[in-house]
């Protein structure tokens, strides 16, 4: 109960932060409700969402590959994957290890319980021999626990593109942050998206069905509900873009008309054509990977790209 109170409050002071600035935005993790997770694994089966196609190529494809990086250090390890979700991808790699009887213990780490609880009793039931201890909560906090719990090697697994979803300045501090709460020797495999055509990109996030627009405008459902707000999801309209100079694609939602709604207590006024950012899907280029493994004290080991060149799986070492 105390947790769902002190959720609902940081909802509503980081949404109300983020809506009372001049230019308005809401933060893209609350885009995960139950309805935001349904929509998301959609926008994934889509003709258009390449992202999940080629890092699931990689680890469907180069399999042996992915294990040689992780286990040249022949030490038992600790494999822990940031935001599991799934782990649709990596059980590929999981079962692997388990064939080649490496020893590891799989973490799953992520926000909610629900989801780490189905996860455990799938690959439970998948992978009896599987040892597998979920972490539930936010990221630094369950990898502070994990080191906690255990003095064994650290390979983190961070896939799907995610850091992507972060600014730039927010990438950089989490990867030092990443780097600090390792030790040498552990190894961190992380998806980034690579720029490319920029039609193909912004068609993945502007998809002709419109999922991807069900799914931004879900965010106002959802704080309708969470913060008794009154958006009228008809007053608002997706809008998305793509920057092929900087590589980042943004969602938007635009107001349509002159509006006020109601959150959580305040009064929010919207202009004619006033933006929401909702999103930011950042698209690297292999020399700013390259030159973030640097910056936030790793070394690159290698990368594997899926068959298309379109997505890639970095490694580094610290
Ligand atoms: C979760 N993340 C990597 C997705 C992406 O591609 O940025 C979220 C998403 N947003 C719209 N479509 C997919």
């Amino acid at each position: 109960m105390d947790t769902d109170f002190n959720a609902t409050e940081k909802l509503k002071r980081e949404v109300l932060t983020g809506l009372t600035h001049s230019s308005k935005s809401i933060p893209s993790k609350y885009l995960y409700d139950t309805a935001g997770d349904r929509l998301f694994q959609d926008i994934m089966k889509m003709p258009e969402y390449y992202l999940t196609k080629c890092e699931l190529d990689i680890f469907q494809n180069r399999t042996a590959e992915l294990a040689a990086i992780i286990t040249a250090d022949p030490r038992p390890f600790d494999l822990i994957e940031l935001g599991a979700g799934d782990a649709m991808k990596s059980a590929y790699l999981l079962q692997h290890l388990l064939k080649h009887d490496i020893e590891f213990t799989y973490r799953p780490i992520d926000i909610s319980g629900n989801i780490l609880e189905k996860l455990a009793d799938r690959l439970g039931n998948e992978m009896p021999d599987l040892k597998i201890e979920p972490l539930q909560g936010e990221y630094f906090d369950m990898l502070a626990e994990a080191t906690s719990r255990s003095s064994k090697r650290k390979v983190v697994l961070f896939l799907g593109g995610n850091i992507g979803n972060m600014e730039w300045d927010e990438i950089r501090k989490f990867c030092m942050e990443l780097n600090q709460n390792l030790t040498s020797g552990d190894i961190v495999l992380i998806g980034f998206d690579l720029r490319k055509n920029p039609h193909t990109i912004l068609d993945a996030y502007n998809d002709q069905a419109g999922i991807t627009a069900a799914f931004n405008l879900n965010i106002l459902t959802r704080l309708n509900r969470e913060l008794e707000a009154d958006f009228d999801l008809s007053r608002f309209q997706h809008y998305q873009t793509y920057d092929p100079l900087t590589g980042a694609c943004r969602s938007y939602l635009v107001s349509l008309s002159e509006q006020k709604v109601a959150i959580g207590g305040l009064t929010v006024s919207f202009g004619q054509n006033e933006l929401i950012n909702i999103e930011v899907s950042q698209k690297f280029s292999p020399e700013e990977i390259a030159a973030l493994a640097d910056e936030s004290d790793f070394k690159s080991l290698t990368t594997i790209e899926d068959s298309k060149g379109w997505f890639v799986d970095a490694a580094w070492i610290k």
